[in-house]
């Protein structure tokens, strides 16, 4: 059974009109990594706050249809019940950081689960390794890098142990060396068996670790489908402002005005690299 499933989900926010999401039909499998884009207001943030309970229960408007996360359903399990099996990291690192010290961020929502103190201190020590802080453990997040930050942010999330992490722009305020720690992070992430979703703009990089991308506009879902398949719809893709990796496009406009053949279109360098240099030698 799939561990997230929307079922013709509708959303309109209170004293709104438009329909935020517009019959959604969903699913993500255990272990998945699910890339999701679409233009700004296209209703990507309301799909994952529908996925961790945020809509409807704090976010309140018109909803219909059904969301179970593992089972359960989202609407109406209490958001605090959820947020142990799914996990949300946004854009704002700042703003998600409320402790004094990286140690309390971590610690503080695991107190609040009444976990025996061995329980708190093995999952602190666990997730400050992951994000690689454990010498900052002491340290104000003020004094931190954005993308440390970030980290920070992710760890307090993982701590709770969530089967599925869902990465919401998170990495759209950083630098590239900060955006590339998250990166790689859920990278590592999904290779230990986490359920992954990720809401981002750096089409690059999530080609390099999503299975399957979803493309949403107005609410809806356009497209569905392998990596692969779906960023190598580049003229679909740019008709919404989103721009596939750039060797993809090289690719796909030797393909429509050269008529050049490929097997399939390459996702980065490396293996634009290896097709290109094949049709030279050829
Ligand atoms: N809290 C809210 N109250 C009312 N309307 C909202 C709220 N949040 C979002 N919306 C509206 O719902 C629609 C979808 O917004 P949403 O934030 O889900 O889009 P998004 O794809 O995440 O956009 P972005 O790329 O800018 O983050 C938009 O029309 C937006 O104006
Ligand atoms: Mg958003």
């Amino acid at each position: 059974m799939a561990i997230i499933e929307l079922r013709d989900v509708s959303f309109a926010y209170k004293d709104s009109t438009v329909l935020a999401l517009s019959h959604v039909n969903f699913s993500v499998e255990r272990g998945e990594f699910v890339g999701v884009i679409g233009p700004t207001g296209a209703g990507k943030s309301t799909l994952c706050w529908t996925i961790v309970g945020v809509v409807p229960q704090i976010l309140r408007g018109e909803f219909s249809g059904a969301v179970f996360v593992n089972g359960l359903a989202a609407n109406e399990t209490p958001v605090a019940r959820l947020a142990q099996i799914v996990g949300l990291v946004q854009q704002d690192a700042e703003a998600q950081l409320l402790m004094t010290d990286i140690e309390k961020e971590i610690t503080f929502p695991l107190e609040n689960l009444c976990l025996p103190r061995e329980e708190i201190d093995k999952r602190l020590n666990y997730v400050l390794d992951l994000v690689g802080l454990r010498e900052n453990r002491l340290r104000h997040p003020f004094y931190l890098s954005g993308g440390q930050k970030q980290r920070v942010a992710v760890a307090a999330v993982l701590a709770m142990e969530p089967e599925i992490l869902i990465l919401d722009e998170a990495t759209s305020e950083l630098d590239p060396v900060g955006a590339e720690e998250i990166h790689d992070l859920a990278g590592s992430l999904k290779k230990q068996g986490k359920t992954i979703i990720m809401v981002e703009h750096n089409i690059d990089e999530l080609a390099r670790h999503a299975d399957r991308i979803v493309v949403i506009d107005h609410g809806e879902i356009l497209r569905d489908g392998p990596t692969r398949e779906v960023l190598s719809d580049v003229d679909f893709l740019c008709g919404l402002g989103i721009y596939p990796p750039q060797v993809t496009q090289v690719a796909y406009h030797l393909s429509r005005q050269y008529g050049v053949q490929f097997e399939q279109f390459p996702l980065n360098v490396e293996e634009g690299e290896e097709l290109f240099g094949k049709m030279l030698r050829a």
